[in-house]
């Protein structure tokens, strides 16, 4: 909960609007963000780091939809990109390509070519092939690529095993021995600039101290290159800091902010960042309504509309979301524990087990919090589940801003081939 989602007499809103009025325009389950907290996240965010004024680029797989990108390009962000689909996101939503970064282990040689067309900050070059194949593709363009080494640090940072990534078993970054000669090679190939380093060790990280690993071991690095007298202007430090999802206790932005100057004090560099999480996860929810509650022996079950396939993030890595009803109840008894489910075929499809929930009924709205990275993004349409909407608030006002889908769409997206009854009859004749 925040300033941003409240009560008032009972009822959950979001800013100045009742959800439940929502709700009753857009149906369930849908998406909620609201702007302010969007915005404050942002503001947060710069002001532990108002002396060093770093590029923040909003990474753009937390929440991709273009209404939150354009929010964030207003506000002065840029875009940590993964992808050329993302890529053409950030540009759509007005992100200026001077503070767009491009990540990701495996970009094709459409994709680094896309990222020269748009004239991007940087690419982060994550191994020797993918820095030979941009030298070729940018020389022949008779440009040359700013380029950053993505370093793999070597540093557990103690998060979930799937998100972690900065480990030497994982398949991230130029292993931290092997950055100064490739950084050596970058210098001379042709169409490469080397511009600098970055580093990503992990998402939903809530401890200073992998950090304070990982930046030693960048700064060392920085030290090594300035004494080789290469060329190094920008370290990119990633993203990763975590929030609160139920009683995880955040790092203090502040302390880290501290650790980034303590560490980088005495270089001349320019700063990136790359938070996606931390500035969208807590000003979003995901509003569901209750189908059914069914008594299974010892057992009572919740069942929501929503599903793993709208939130994938507890069945995939078992994350806690907190539920809040959408109207307090009066009734003051609280009942037994519930699993909550949504309807999908799987066991898997279970966002709650054994959870302490206030009285909740047929018909109830329910909300999910921190639900603004990491969820619509990861939605699929499975079981032919239609994609949920996504509504931004601000203030009175708020206003779809992906529309539900429709089944007709959904099942315009496949071809049934002309010659399918022909193969049919060959395929029952078939041994
Ligand atoms: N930069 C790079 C290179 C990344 O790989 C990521 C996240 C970020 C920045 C942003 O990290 P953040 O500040 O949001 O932690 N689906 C998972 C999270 C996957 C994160 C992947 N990389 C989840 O729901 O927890």
């Amino acid at each position: 909960m925040s300033e941003f989602f409240t009560y008032e007499e009972g009822e959950l809103f979001a800013e100045k609007l009742a959800i439940a009025r929502i709700a009753r325009t857009v149906g369930t389950p849908f998406y909620l963000y609201s702007a302010a907290a969007l915005g404050a996240r942002y503001r947060r965010f710069c002001e532990a780091f108002a002396a060093e004024r770093p590029l923040v680029a909003f990474a753009v797989k937390a929440n991709s939809n273009l209404a939150v990108l354009s929010l964030f390009a207003e506000l002065g962000a840029g875009a940590d990109v993964t992808s050329e689909g993302e890529l053409a996101r950030a540009l759509a939503a007005g992100m200026p390509p001077d503070r767009i970064l491009f990540s990701g282990v495996g970009k094709t040689k459409r994709e680094l070519a896309a990222a020269l067309d748009a004239g991007i900050l940087q690419i982060n070059v994550e191994s020797a092939p993918e820095l030979e194949a941009l030298s070729a593709i940018a020389e022949e363009r008779g440009e040359a690529a700013p380029v950053a080494l993505r370093v793999n640090p070597d540093i557990d940072p103690r998060t979930h095993a799937k998100i972690a990534t900065g480990g030497r078993e994982h398949k991230f970054g130029i292993p931290w021995r092997e950055a100064i000669s490739l950084y050596r090679r970058a210098v001379e190939l042709p169409g490469i600039r080397p511009v600098g380093l970055a580093v990503h060790i992990g998402s939903q990280v809530v401890e200073i101290d992998p950090f304070r690993r990982a930046f030693e071991r960048m700064a060392e690095l920085v030290k090594a290159l300035r004494q080789d007298r290469l060329p190094i202007e920008r370290v990119d430090l990633g993203g990763g800091i975590g929030i609160r999802y139920k009683d995880e206790r955040p790092l203090d932005l502040e302390a880290y902010a501290a650790l980034v100057r303590e560490i980088f004090l005495r270089e001349r560099l320019d700063f990136a960042f790359e938070p996606g999480r931390f500035l969208c996860g807590p000003a979003g929810l995901l509003v569901a309504r209750v189908v059914y509650v069914k008594e299974s022996g010892e057992r009572r079950i919740i069942i929501l509309d929503a599903a793993m396939n709208d939130l994938m993030r507890p069945a995939l890595y078992g994350a806690w979301h907190e539920m809040l009803p959408i109207r307090l109840s009066s009734l003051d008894a609280p009942p037994p524990p519930a699993d909550v489910v949504g309807p999908v075929c799987e066991t898997g499809d279970t966002f709650a087990e054994g959870r302490r929930l206030p009285p909740l009924a047929a018909g109830d709205l329910v909300a999910f919090t921190a639900a603004g990275a990491y969820g619509a993004v990861m939605s699929s349409t499975y079981n032919s589940r239609l994609l949920v909407p996504e509504v931004l608030v601000s203030g009175e006002r708020f206003a779809v801003i992906r529309a539900r889908r429709t089944y007709e769409e959904l099942l315009r997206l496949d071809a049934v081939p002309s010659w399918l009854s022909e193969a049919a009859r060959q395929a029952a004749t078939a041994s």
